[in-house]
Parts: structure tokens; C-alpha cells; sequence
């Protein structure tokens, strides 16, 4: 939450199933490219909020699957846990406050006279919330019938039916609007309200994010019915949300540019940086485009005649490997140069999560981040520091003068001289 001095740029508060992750774009292509812009253009001055139905257990085994980004904040269990940061910091009061006129027993006790309910899994059922499977064609007198129940016998909760089989009994003050709003009111009160606030979401439990206040919204063009059904009930005349044309993460690009509410070109949609006419000289692009140009390298993606490398490192640069051998720059690129189209025709992705860049010197950055590679089932992350120097005489600004690697817990490869940078 303090990671900003001052306000946020853009808070993006998003649902992950299908809004952010599109499970059935097997590349992630949607996702990657967002991840792109997002430490490229926003990483610095703006927020990333997840905001999922998934309880913590299950949240952790999407973002192994994934190529997510560390978000900000990450809102689980359809609002009812608020956790900070990458450590995931509670928000204890939040959880405190839903306790009012709650208990987990009596909702036990009255779910369970309705054989229509399947009980979710064990990792599903958290403290404040409840959650089952029932049949779309059941659900509307189940929900009529337990609210009724529940009522009788003192109890404020909120039914709320998702991707047309999932019912969760939650307290009244929570779900994914009540846990934005409480997330706002902490912003106001500490001076930093984010300037635009952007909500993306697919289904049931999204609906309640389009109804806070002063929110821009993307229902992606993907979405459930029962969110679009919600939309025109409710916020038909909304000039603010808008159904994209677009699926899941492609849909929240979309949005961005629709809104207006900063850059929309992701850098994985530059196929030519050299030929690119937008003048971008910022140091957390440079750091994506270099991985970018690296990952179509080895994809051979780029034609082998292209210079790059030589072009943006510093001749005598080192390199700190992370298995700890320090190396010259320039050896790296002759291995690199040997690397072209070894990966061509296969799933090999980079991304870059958690960019941050610090001026340590008149023309210095010292820039670090979380480099990422998936190749098949592989998976390996090394902690990455770079110093970054501005140079006129090279064209894109920016010369790479030394760099520094540390595996991130339990992702290094066995053999790890398969890895270069
Ligand atoms: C996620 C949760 C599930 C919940 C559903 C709808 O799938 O795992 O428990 O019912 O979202 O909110
Ligand atoms: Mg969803």
C-alpha cells in the first residue's frame, strides 16, 4: 500500500479467471502482453490489484501456472481477505470488521437442509465465506429460500452466484465492490487517491466492482451472462463501462485505450523497436524491450543480421551469473550471438515483473526486477540488478554497463549454465 509516495497513476483492480488470465489461450499471448505494458509504463506510478474468488491456497496455484505479475494488493476470496504486497500482509481490520453479525456455524447449519447445494472443496472455504456448487436452473429459489432462512435467524449475508454454477455465502460487508470501496476510503484518508481507477471483470462476483463510485470498468467481451444482465439492470447508462471487443487481458488493453488513461501499446505489439516512430525514452521500457528482443532472438523472430546487443552493451560490462561466476559482457554476447533460432517452434516465453528503476547518478539508473523464463514445463526466475548508463551516440539512449543475478528461491535450473541472462 506505501510502495507509492503519492497517488497512483492508474489503479487497476482486476479479477484473474478469465478477465486477466484467458485459460484458453494456451500462450498467454493476452496476458504477456499486458505484463509487458504494465512494467513498461505503469509499474512506476500506478497500482495492481487482484481481485479473485480464489481462496489463498488456489490464488498460489494459478500464479505458478501463469505468468502473473506480483500485484500490489490481492484481494481473495471474493473480498473477504485484503493482503498487501508480495509478502501478502493482512489487513486483519478488514477481516475484523466482517465479523459483525456474522457466524460461519449458523450458515453451516442452514446450507446444509438444501440437498440442491454441493459443498466446494475444503481450500474453498475460508472464514468469511462459504461457497457451493448448484445448477443454474435451481439456483434462483435456493437463493430465495436460504436469504429468507438466514435472515430469520439474524444474520446480514449476501448471496452472490458466479460462472453459472458457484454460489458463496458471504457477511454483508464483503465481496469484491465492498473490499474496493473499503481499499478507497483507506486511499482518501492517507491523501492518495488514485487518479483513475480502472475494474475488470467476467463474472457474478465482478458485479458489485462496477458499482462503486467514480470507477471506470471493463466487462471483458468474454463475460458471463449474469454479469452482463447485471450491466443492464443496473448500469445500462454508465457512460464510464464498456463490453470490449477483446478477451480477458486484450479487453483490459482495450479499455485503457478507450478511457484514455495512459499508454495502450504494449511493447510485445512493436515488432520493430528501430523502426518504431514513438519516442520512448524511459528506463523500465528499455528493460522490457532488451527481454523482448531476447525472447524473439532465440524464437528467431528477429532476423540474425540485427545488432542490438552489441550495440547496447558496454564493452567491458560485467556480468554476475547467478550461480555466482562473474563473466565479461562481451562473452555473454558471443553466446547469445550462438543462440539465435534455438528456440524456434517452441513455447519459450520472458517476462519481467516488478521493474523499478532508481537514478543513482546524473545519467545512472540502477534498475531491478524479477526476470522470468518458461520453456515446457521449466520454470526459472532470477532476481536482476542492472546499471544502466545514457549514451547520445547509441540510438535508443541507453547502454547496459554492468548486471547482477540472483536465483529467486527454488527456480534454478539443474544445469545451470542453460541459463545466460
Ligand atoms: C472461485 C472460488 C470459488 C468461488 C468462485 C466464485 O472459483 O474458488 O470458491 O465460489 O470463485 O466466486
Ligand atoms: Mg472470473
Amino acid at each position: 500500500m506505501d510502495r507509492l509516495d503519492g497517488s497512483a497513476h492508474l489503479m487497476i483492480v482486476s479479477d484473474l479467471d478469465f478477465t486477466m488470465v484467458d485459460h484458453l489461450d494456451q500462450d498467454n499471448l493476452g496476458l504477456l502482453r499486458f505484463n509487458a505494458m504494465w512494467e513498461a509504463y505503469y509499474r512506476q506510478d500506478s497500482l495492481l490489484v487482484f481481485s479473485t474468488g480464489r481462496s489463498p491456497t488456489i490464488y498460489k496455484e494459478l500464479r505458478k501456472e501463469k505468468p502473473l505479475l506480483t500485484p500490489d494488493i490481492s484481494i481473495m476470496s471474493v473480498g473477504t481477505e485484503i493482503m498487501y504486497g508480495e509478502s501478502m500482509i493482512r489487513d486483519e481490520d478488514w477481516e475484523q470488521y466482517l465479523n459483525q453479525n456474522w457466524n460461519r456455524e449458523i450458515v453451516t447449519e442452514e446450507t446444509a437442509l438444501f440437498p440442491e447445494l454441493t459443498p466446494q472443496s475444503e481450500t474453498e472455504q475460508r472464514p468469511h465465506k462459504v461457497s457451493f456448487f448448484v445448477e443454474k436452473i435451481k439456483a434462483l429459489k435456493v437463493i430465495r429460500f436460504l436469504s429468507e432462512r438466514l435472515e430469520k435467524r439474524g444474520l446480514d449475508v449476501k448471496l452472490i452466484y458466479s460462472n453459472e454454477t458457484a454460489l458463496d455465502v458471504l457477511p454483508k460487508g464483503a465481496g469484491k465492490g465492498q473490499a474496493l470501496a473499503y481499499l478507497l476510503e483507506k486511499f482518501k484518508v492517507d491523501g492518495k487517491m488514485p487518479v483513475n481507477t480502472l475494474v475488470c471483470g467476467d463474472s457474478g462476483n465482478d458485479a458489485e466492482l462496477f458499482g462503486v463510485p467514480e470507477v471506470y470498468g471493463v466487462m471483458v467481451s468474454n463475460a458471463q451472462e449474469e454479469l452482463l444482465q447485471w450491466h443492464a439492470e443496473n448500469a445500462k447508462n454508465n457512460p464510464n463501462i464498456i463490453h470490449a471487443t477483446e478477451r480477458c487481458a486484450a479487453g483490459i488493453i482495450q479499455a485503457i485505450g478507450n478511457f484514455s488513461l495512459g499508454p495502450n501499446v504494449s511493447p510485445r505489439d512493436i515488432g520493430d523497436f528501430q523502426k518504431c516512430k514513438v519516442e520512448i525514452y524511459n528506463s523500465c521500457h528499455e528493460v522490457v524491450k532488451f527481454y523482448l528482443f531476447y525472447e524473439r532472438w532465440r524464437r528467431a523472430e528477429v532476423a540474425k543480421n540485427m545488432q542490438t546487443p552489441n550495440l547496447i552493451f558496454f564493452p567491458l560490462g560485467t556480468f554476475v551469473h547467478p550461480s555466482g561466476v562473474e563473466q565479461p559482457v562481451s562473452h555473454c554476447i558471443d553466446v547469445m550471438a550462438r543462440l539465435h533460432g534455438d528456440k524456434q517452434g517452441t513455447d519459450y516465453r520472458i517476462w519481467v515483473d516488478r521493474v523499478s528503476s532508481e537514478q543513482v547518478g546524473s545519467d545512472t539508473w540502477r534498475m531491478k526486477f524479477y526476470k522470468w523464463e518458461t520453456f515446457g514445463e521449466e520454470r526459472h526466475g532470477c532476481l536482476t540488478t542492472v546499471l544502466l548508463g545514457s549514451k547520445a551516440k547509441v540510438p535508443d539512449g541507453f547502454t547496459w554497463m554492468h548486471m547482477h543475478q540472483t536465483w529467486l528461491e527454488g527456480s534454478e535450473p539443474k544445469d545451470q549454465t542453460t541459463w545466460l541472462f
